[in-house]
């Protein structure tokens, strides 16, 4: 034992180890209800295995993320498992610390001497979410894409310092590859990074305040007299951590990794599903498991009710996490004695399971592909030129009645279009198909020259019952213009110059 020898007069790590594996836990403790934090400590680290592993073969490139996933699903030996693993890794980890939590609460671990470690605990899920959330960004598919894009859009509601949260979250007005290295430093570096400290920090505090003694009814805690009582306790009738205590811990791990391995094994990868673009909206996104239930919430409010219960919600929830200890850190710990912590952790957790249900089904809103196949109204098709016609098959095939009604048919996110050449003249119409805006994408890469040029040529034929067309004001006032060839492009060599010189300025 030589090397030992030397290693240990130099660093002086193995007798503290060894002191910590061996030190006396009560034997009330040696249960299978304590095994989940050790199991969720596992998961971290095969999180952290994996996530290596992925690394290697990841681009964190808006253009090339997508590709080099669908690389390590299809050409990359057990590249597919590896991604199922990392995926199913963190639903495991998510799910396994808050039964960790629930099991902490309804024990009364948290009460004194313990309340830091549980505040701490609940950074370290706080931490937890994060990792599964930006890790859902990585993806970079459309799930990624309008998850980030519901995320963002929640953040952009808090007062003052929404907006900039969210440029600097994006790094640009738009999601692209600046938010793509953004997330990548956050899941790789800077969430891990303050993860392991605190995991470390958690795991010190458990072994100096020691693990939590089953508990009686009747056994109240008083900060004056139960440190004496655990000592007490622990001598009388302590066992060793390693092996008496850990040896459930181990099984549970392994059985746990396995089940991990199971599901990756039997359901696969997560995705890709399709690759990010804005103008596709005839998706169904959704979010990865552990917030399935936020987004069924999401979809259910009323609208009157997002923006409040959005931005005060969160913080009653963590504020009360937070403080619970502080403000009930002495008295009962056994649940029986504690009907209203019953009673919450009952709620909470059906709740949470019926969201959850419910965002499985629950459809993204509005329904985005009700209307993308109907053809339109044949009375807007009636004696119209070729080019009109052209732009109705551009209308129908761009989906644009996803959210705009035509002829009492479509979708309500954005106005009705029967009578839009009344309100719009056509370069206000052009301007607003290229570049988007209020809330509808900008299809400028998603157009060429002449199928707006048509598509616009259809949207100056919807004028309600034959009302004027909308005109250009200086140009009314000029007074010298008939209706029917004001405002538009129809002094014009059948506009196709214009429209690629005009309409990539704002007004
Ligand atoms: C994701 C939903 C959505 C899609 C898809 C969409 N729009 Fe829009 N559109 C909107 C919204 C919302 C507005 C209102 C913008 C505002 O208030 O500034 C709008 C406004 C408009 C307007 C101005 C209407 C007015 O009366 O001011 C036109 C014209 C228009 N869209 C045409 C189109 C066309 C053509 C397409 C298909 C290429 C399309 N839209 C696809 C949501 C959408």
């Amino acid at each position: 034992m030589g090397l030992y020898d030397w290693f240990e007069h130099r660093l002086g790590l193995g007798k503290p180890a060894f002191e910590a594996a061996a030190h006396p836990v009560p034997a009330s403790s040696a249960s299978w209800w304590y095994v989940f934090g050790s199991a969720a400590t596992v998961l971290f680290m095969l999180q952290i295995v994996t996530g290596i592993l992925l690394a290697l073969v990841y681009t964190p490139s808006a253009s090339e993320a997508w590709n080099s996933l669908q690389f390590l699903n299809d050409k990359v030996a057990l590249g597919w498992f590896l991604r199922a693993l990392h995926g199913w890794g963190s639903d495991f980890m998510v799910a396994i610390v808050l039964i960790h939590m629930v099991q902490v609460f309804m024990f009364g671990a948290y009460k004194f001497p313990r309340e830091l470690t549980w505040i701490i605990g609940v950074f370290l899920l706080i931490l937890t979410l994060g990792m599964a959330f930006t890790g859902q960004v990585l993806r970079f598919d459309q799930d990624a894409y309008w998850g980030l894009g519901i995320g963002a859009s929640i953040m952009s509601r808090v007062p003052i310092i929404g907006a900039p949260m969210v440029h600097l979250l994006l790094g640009a007005p738009i999601i692209g590859s600046a938010t793509l290295s953004r997330f990548f430093t956050l899941h790789v570096f800077v969430i891990p990074g303050i993860l392991l400290a605190g995991v470390a920090l958690h795991v010190l505090m458990v072994l100096r305040l020691g693990i939590n003694e089953w508990p009686m009814p009747g056994r109240i805690v008083r900060k004056s007299t139960y440190e004496a009582e655990y000592h007490k306790l622990n001598e009388k009738e302590g066992i060793a951590f390693v092996p008496d205590g850990a040896w459930k811990d181990a099984i549970f791990a392994a059985a746990i990794v396995l089940a991990v391995m199971a599901c990756a094994f039997f359901f696969g990868p997560f995705g890709p599903t399709g690759q990010p673009d804005p103008t596709i909206i005839q998706t169904a996104p959704k979010p990865d498991a552990p917030f399935l239930w936020l987004f069924a919430v999401l979809s259910l409010l009323p609208p009157s009710l997002e923006t409040p219960i959005i931005l005060i919600a969160p913080v009653i929830i963590i504020a009360a996490m937070l403080l619970l200890p502080l403000v009930a850190g002495e008295g009962e710990k056994h649940w029986a004695r504690r009907p209203v912590a019953v009673l919450m952790v009952s709620v909470i957790a059906v709740s949470l399971g019926i969201f959850t249900r419910l965002g499985i089904t629950t459809p993204w809103s509005p329904v985005m592909n009700a209307w993308s196949s109907d053809a339109i109204p044949t009375q807007y098709l009636h004696e119209r030129t070729p080019l009109e016609r052209q732009g109705a098959l551009v209308f129908q095939n761009k989906q644009c009645r996803d959210c705009h009604e035509v002829g009492g048919q479509g979708g309500k996110r954005g106005p009705d279009l029967d009578s839009v050449a009344t309100r719009l003249t056509e370069d206000q119409m052009v301007r607003q198909v290229l570049q988007g805006g209020g809330n509808m994408p900008a299809y400028g890469n998603a157009l060429n020259p002449s199928e707006t040029t048509a598509l616009v040529a259809f949207l100056k034929t919807l004028r309600g019952n034959d009302l004027r067309p909308a005109q250009d004001a200086s140009r009314a006032l000029a007074g010298s213009n008939p209706p029917e060839s004001t405002a538009t492009g129809e002094e014009r060599p059948s506009g196709q110059s214009h429209l690629s010189k005009e309409a990539p300025r704002k007004p």
